[in-house]
């Protein structure tokens, strides 16, 4: 089968690899017809992680059932299916809990909790940019999507991890009805969280970027833009928040958090939110930060240390909850908002191109180029 697989810094190739097929009683082989390339890979392509050479990338997988295991009950070939990022069992202790983000078995490493598609640290299983993909525990990871998807898989694919982990970002920050939201970081997720807290009825959002066209997409959603090259954003929320700030924040940039003039910070987006989330408000963090980073600029981050404002955040009486969307908690829920048309969650994509031209799509992405908002594949040709 064709698939995405990293070369190296900065190289991905669209290589002839072994065909993902069966391998346990209970996977599925799913005929991938839409997959997404994320921010998350981006971290990967850039050499910034550990990942080895060879491996296929893509965790934001929507496709076809084409043959099932014999443990399989539930599943059943031609149904068109979107997987959660997250590989998971559905029966350890922290899946019966729903933190699936957590799963205690499906990564084979016992110092680890979680795994995912074509992802570094997170388990060995290859990514859905690709022809084909094994879906491991099946019954539990695949969502069955509604036959009206197949028209409209822009929309569903996102239910793979974007979506979700935006709806989280606004869970782990508490949002409620009527109140007043600051987001960090207008990439595909930050946008995500700004679809999510409208939909939870805030009554103020405001998205943090400096690139006009992901502000122009927070925008059209109802959000006020912040552009961070223009103005300073703390004095900007405080200003529009008689002075104390936001009643949430949320934190999707993650540890590669730059200034306009593209000096890495790690601290800056985490310190930025203590500063401009009001006094006993709450912020989540789903934007990645990593134990190690020995790539990092910044000394203290290479061990994976931030300068964090403890004493401004203690002082305020914040409070902070972060980590992996655990997807499957959210899944079918935003499933049905989509069906019944309350989030068009395809408004953030840019651009659909065929498997083959998967290294430019990174290319531009990589560098936030203009107009490069959401790259999604088709490995199998453009779906009806
Ligand atoms: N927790 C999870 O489960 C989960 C899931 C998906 C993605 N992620 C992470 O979320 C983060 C965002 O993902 P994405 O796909 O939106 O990626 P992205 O890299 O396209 O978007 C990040 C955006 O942050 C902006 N930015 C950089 N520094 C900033 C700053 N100081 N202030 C404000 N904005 C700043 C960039 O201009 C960019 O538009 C990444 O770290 C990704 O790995 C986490
Ligand atoms: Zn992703
Ligand atoms: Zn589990």
């Amino acid at each position: 089968m064709r698939a995405v697989v990293y070369e190296g810094p900065r190289t991905v190739g669209v290589e002839e690899v072994p065909d993902a097929r069966i391998e346990r009683a209970t996977d599925a082989l799913v005929r991938i017809t839409t997959t997404n390339i994320c921010g998350s890979d981006l971290h990967m392509y850039e050499g910034r992680t550990d990942l080895d050479t060879g491996r296929v990338l893509g965790h934001e997988n929507l496709g076809e059932v084409v043959e099932v295991g014999e443990a399989v009950d539930r599943v059943k070939v031609g149904d068109l299916v979107c997987m959660p990022f997250n590989v998971s069992c559905g029966f350890c202790e922290n899946c019966e809990k729903g933190l699936t983000a957590f799963c205690l078995i499906a990564n084979p490493d016992p110092n680890i909790a979680g795994a995912a598609y074509g992802f570094a640290d997170m388990g060995p299983y290859n990514g859905g940019q690709a022809e084909l993909l094994r879906v491991p525990y099946a019954d539990f990871n695949c969502l069955i999507l509604p036959p009206e998807a197949e028209e409209r898989q822009t929309d569903y694919v996102m239910l793979a991890d974007i979506f979700p982990t935006g709806w989280h970002a606004t869970e782990l920050a508490r949002v409620r009805a009527g109140e007043t939201v600051v987001i960090y970081g207008a990439g595909p997720v930050g946008l995500m969280a700004a679809l999510s807290s409208t939909l939870k009825s805030a009554s103020k959002v405001f998205v943090v970027d400096r690139h006009p066209d992901r502000l122009k997409l927070a925008e059209e959603i109802g959000a006020i833009p912040i552009d961070d090259s223009k103005v300073a954003p703390v004095e900007a929320i405080l200003d529009q928040t008689d002075g104390m700030g936001a009643d949430r924040g949320c934190e999707c940039v993650g540890y590669q958090a730059h200034d306009p003039e593209g000096h890495e910070h790690p601290n800056l987006t985490l310190n930025n939110l203590v500063r401009s989330v009001r006094f006993a408000g709450s912020i989540g963090v789903v934007g990645v930060y990593l134990p190690q980073d020995p790539g990092s600029p910044d000394p203290l981050y290479k061990e994976g240390e931030v300068a964090f404002d403890y004493g401004l955040f203690w002082f305020k009486g914040q409070s902070v909850g972060n980590g992996q969307c655990n997807v499957k908690a959210y899944n079918r829920e935003l499933m049905r908002l989509i069906h019944t048309g309350r989030a068009r969650p395809s408004w953030v994509v840019s651009h659909e191109l065929p498997l083959g031209e998967a290294p430019e799509g990174y290319e531009h992405f990589d560098h936030r180029d203009p107009g490069w908002t959401k790259v999604v594949l088709h490995p199998n040709g453009q779906p009806r």
